[in-house]
């Protein structure tokens, strides 16, 4: 196959390497149209090929066109994309906006093309241990998902922090909680530099009485990447900046007793042991290139497909409302997280 890069900043150098290292790749092109960004690419990556013109490259040879530009340029390197018959991958958050989500939806549907986007995460060892816990009902029922991501910067100039870091969050909660109906957001949050939010709280209000919240902020002096979850039989809790023991599960939780007298316990807590299971170290990167190429393939939708990145910006569209009206509820025609 051969792969086209387009963006080759922050994220797209990891890109060029993952697909230049999969067996199945005989050419990688790799396009920015800044000079020095080339020349970093030239230097580290001698096997890439090198192109200053996107137009070229989506014109060109290539299978799969991957977009790993800001994100308000996704939809239109897309849709071209698309329009010349490749596959596409596409980095975090898929679009600006659901209705531009939707129309690329429909062209790959037409011209039965693949969109793949890039929620990393879900091809990360710990979230893939965390889904198999999960569905062997370790946790059991799951009544509540808190997440924080916080550190100083990096400050995007065309996202504010939410459409920044809440999509890596949000696409994890809608992988392990999947088929669970959405009911409702709310946002809060503070922008004290730029006009952009820089820190956000973000809540989701599911129909089965499971909540979920979300902490992004660019400006913590502390790197925090930790998720807890809440099931009624026990519960979880997932460092990403732990080096070891990524996820620990402990044997925990609280019962309510019906008390027939007033002087007895109505509550037990239980503290049981905890356990750390082992996680695959495999690279994410390396797992979702490795699920896109399979997909196309064997001709299937990919894991992280456009439905699932469609479903991430509803709910980062419906976080911007909430956080304009200082925490107002939008309310969700019971969206479906699948
Ligand atoms: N999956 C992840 O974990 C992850 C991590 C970081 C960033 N990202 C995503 O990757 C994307 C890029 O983020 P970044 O931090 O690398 O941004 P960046 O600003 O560092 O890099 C973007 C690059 O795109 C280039 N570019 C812009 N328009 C172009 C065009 N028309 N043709 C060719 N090149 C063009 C710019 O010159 C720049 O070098 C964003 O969507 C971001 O959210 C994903």
């Amino acid at each position: 196959m051969k792969i086209g890069v387009i963006g080759l900043g922050y994220w797209g150098p990891n890109l060029v390497r993952n697909f230049l290292s999969h067996k199945d790749v005989k050419k990688v092109i790799a396009c920015d149209i800044r000079e020095n960004r080339l020349q970093a690419i030239k230097e580290k990556f001698p096997a890439a090929e090198l192109s200053k013109n996107y137009n070229n490259l989506i014109e060109g040879d290539s299978d799969i066109i991957v977009i790993a530009t800001p994100v308000d340029t996704h939809h239109t390197l897309a849709k071209k994309s698309l329009e010349a018959g490749k596959h596409i991958w596409v980095e975090k958050p898929f679009t600006s906006t659901s209705a531009e989500a939707e129309e690329l939806i429909e062209i790959a549907e037409k011209k039965s093309l693949k969109i793949f986007v890039d929620h990393t995460f879900i091809y990360n060892g710990a979230v893939r241990k965390i889904k198999e816990l999960i569905e062997k009902k370790e946790l059991g029922n799951i009544i509540y998902f808190d997440s924080e991501r916080i550190n100083l910067g990096l400050f995007q100039r065309d996202v504010n922090v939410v459409w920044d870091l809440a999509p890596h969050d949000l696409s994890i909660m809608t992988y392990l909680c999947e088929h669970r109906k959405v009911k409702a957001l709310a946002a809060n949050g503070i922008a004290n530099f730029n006009g952009k939010e820089n820190l956000a709280h973000i809540c989701i209000y599911f129909e089965d009485n499971c909540f979920a919240h979300f902490h992004v902020n660019w400006v913590s002096p502390v790197k925090i990447r930790r998720i807890i979850i809440g099931g009624d039989k026990k519960m979880l809790v997932y460092d990403d900046m732990e080096n070891f023991e990524k996820i620990k599960v402990y044997d925990s939780g609280v019962e309510f007793n019906s008390a027939e007298k007033i002087h007895e316990a109505l509550v037990q807590y239980r503290i049981g042991d905890m356990f750390s299971p082992k996680v695959n170290q495999t690279e994410a990167l390396a797992l979702g290139a490795q699920e896109f190429i399979s997909a196309i393939k064997e001709n299937r939708t990919p894991l992280t497909s456009g439905k699932d990145g469609l479903a991430v910006v509803r709910l980062l569209e419906a976080a911007d409302i909430s956080l304009a009206n200082m925490g107002k509820i939008v309310e969700f025609d019971s969206m479906l997280v699948e």
